[in-house]
């Protein structure tokens, strides 16, 4: 019998475009000239293109709102990759859409050998998590958490020869989906949840079925910040206070600006436990927290931390340049750096 495709990877990747909180220049609000004092016109916060919140409570979203449908019926798309959208978690109401590479017929189990190692190596599940303020921290890092779970008990649900097709939403987890081989990834906000999701899994003992380490956490231009400028950060208060605020906003003024969630670098105790074995970080020249991620690459090896850790930072681009020019070379190159990192883990 041939060795069946379980061993897919399954990644959880951990950050969507619906997510996208820091893709422009965070701004303290700055009072819209036709504000009145009606609350639903009173600005609390704003990222110019990105979000506006009103101290109504009123949120308008201006960028990654918009979602394309899965591919038809679960069949694969013109790229050969199939995707559909499922109930992960539904009593945390916690939705994911799930990709599978090209070459694997979903549902149909196939041998190792025709694995499409080149191009797709694994099922990525793209969590649809809380978003702030809706839903302060720590909400997000409560789902991404619970999606990890969700996701590695139905890998698990496969039967363990392969031979018997799972049945329902997340069947593809289970035909393909390997537990053993979980990668975290996301970036800028995601970046910093998927390295507190590795955090949390080995504060809590682990998870059933998966340990308490993932192969690999991949941190895409993640987001840290911290009370006091690092490295070549600039120092002035106008700076400072473009980009303070914005920690404040999603975990509603609860972590301060060094709390472990957002400056690793602060609790070197915590973070040496990170259950990973493997680490990415990625950054670029002119992003905003390039500094961080600098830190970040150099502080897990020195915190102790007991892992392989690949940095790649690329020179000229902006944070998270790899969305808004994808398929550009160097956007590419990025992609090609995580692919062979997830292969791999
Ligand atoms: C469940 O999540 C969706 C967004 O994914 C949201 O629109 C809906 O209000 C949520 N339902 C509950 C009961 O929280």
């Amino acid at each position: 019998m041939p060795e069946l495709s379980r061993r897919v990877l399954c990644a959880a990747l951990l950050v969507t475009a619906l997510a996208a909180l820091f893709l422009s220049p965070p701004f303290r609000s700055l009072l819209n000239p036709q504000a009145t004092m009606n609350p639903d016109s009173e600005l609390e916060f704003q990222m110019p293109g990105v979000i506006r919140a009103y101290t109504s409570g009123r949120v308008e979203r201006f960028d990654g709102t918009k979602t394309v449908p899965p591919s038809p019926a679960g069949d694969p798309d013109a790229n050969g990759v199939a995707s559909k959208d499922v109930a992960l978690d539904p009593a945390a109401n916690i939705s994911a859409r799930v990709y599978l590479p090209p070459g694997l017929e979903p549902g149909k189990k196939l041998p190792v050998r025709r694995r499409p190692r080149r191009r797709g190596p694994a099922v990525v599940v793209s969590v649809n998590y809380r978003l702030a303020p809706e839903h302060r921290l720590p909400a997000a890092y409560d789902d991404a958490f619970a999606a990890l779970k969700a996701v590695v008990a139905a890998c698990h649900r496969a039967e363990p020869d392969g031979a018997e097709e799972a049945e329902g939403e997340l069947s593809w987890l289970a035909a393909h989906g390997d537990a053993s081989r979980v990668v975290l990834a996301g970036d800028s906000a995601g970046g910093n949840m998927a390295h507190n999701a590795a955090i949390r899994l080995r504060k809590e003992g682990g998870v059933e079925g998966l340990g308490d380490a993932v192969s690999g956490v991949a941190l895409l231009h993640p987001y840290f910040w911290g009370k006091e400028p690092l490295g070549a950060e600039p120092t002035d208060a106008g700076y400072r206070s473009m980009f303070d605020p914005t920690w404040d906003f999603i975990c509603g003024g609860k972590f301060d600006l060094d709390h472990p969630y957002v400056n690793p670098l602060a609790s070197p105790e915590e973070w040496r436990q990170m259950g990973s074995r493997r680490v990415l970080v990625t950054t670029a020249e002119q992003c905003w927290f390039v500094e961080r991620a600098r830190a970040y690459a150099e502080g897990v090896k020195k915190c102790g931390w007991e892992g392989e850790l690949q940095f790649y930072e690329t020179k000229g681009e902006a944070h998270v340049f790899f969305l808004p020019k994808h398929g550009t070379d160097k956007a590419v190159k990025e992609l090609a750096i995580v692919a062979d990192f997830v292969r791999r883990c």
